[in-house]
């Protein structure tokens, strides 16, 4: 059986402070007061891993001995079918403009399109099935650790549609819509997305 987390601190595995308050406010309603890495001066490992488990266990591991309290960790991105799962875990780094070409920073518009050459350089009829994956890691110190995996399927769009969200959301429409991640209202993105199905898995086993 999964250890459950009980009520007390647990350590969110990030330094993005807008992660942190979407996870603390879907977890701290069950008790668990949430603690992020950054606040607590905690290292950033490197993703190493080349599955989306490897990096959010590395994250939450590292996290986890640290500070001596349970840790959780996200990883997420988009894998293409006709591109063997690119960009996979490498999602955010396709982002990731290089010295040459400018102020350094994330180009998402950018990453969107070279999964789009790519797609094109397959031929038309190449499929353009895809999938958000998302898995969160809950690392106890003592080493024992649990994993939740989400994952929305759908299909890569061209050209990019829509204001809303992050990412690559202008270019992805789920299954059963018309509209893009982007186009769609947030709350009706959240009720479907990766991220919500893996949470969705963790507070069933560890609250339910
Ligand atoms: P990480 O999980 O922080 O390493 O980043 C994964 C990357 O995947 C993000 O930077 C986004 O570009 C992409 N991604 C993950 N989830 C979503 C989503 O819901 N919408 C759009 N892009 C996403």
């Amino acid at each position: 059986m999964t250890r459950r987390l009980g009520s007390g601190s647990l350590v969110i595995a990030t330094h993005n402070a807008g992660k942190l308050k979407e996870i603390s406010a879907l977890l701290e309603p069950h008790g668990v007061k949430c603690l992020s890495a950054g606040s607590l001066g905690l290292p950033e490992p490197a993703e190493t891993g080349t599955t989306f488990v490897q990096n959010a266990l590395i994250k939450a591991r590292a996290s986890a001995e640290a500070s001596g309290l349970v840790a959780l960790a996200d990883d997420s991105g988009l894998a293409v079918d006709a591109l063997d799962g690119r960009p996979g875990v490498y999602t955010a780094d396709w982002a990731e403009r290089q010295w040459f070409e400018g102020e350094p920073g994330r180009d998402w518009y950018m990453a969107m399109g070279k999964v789009e050459g790519m797609l094109q350089e397959k031929g038309g009829g190449a499929p353009r099935s895809c999938a958000f994956h998302c898995v969160l890691a809950l690392a106890w110190p003592d080493g024992e650790y649990a994993v939740y995996e989400g994952k929305a399927p759908g299909t890569f769009t061209w050209p990019p549609r829509g204001t809303m969200g992050f990412g690559y959301d202008p270019v992805f429409v789920p299954v059963g819509r018309e509209q893009t991640f982007a186009e769609l209202d947030p709350a009706e993105k959240h009720a479907i997305s990766h991220r919500a199905e893996a949470f969705k898995k963790l507070v069933a086993e560890q609250f339910g």
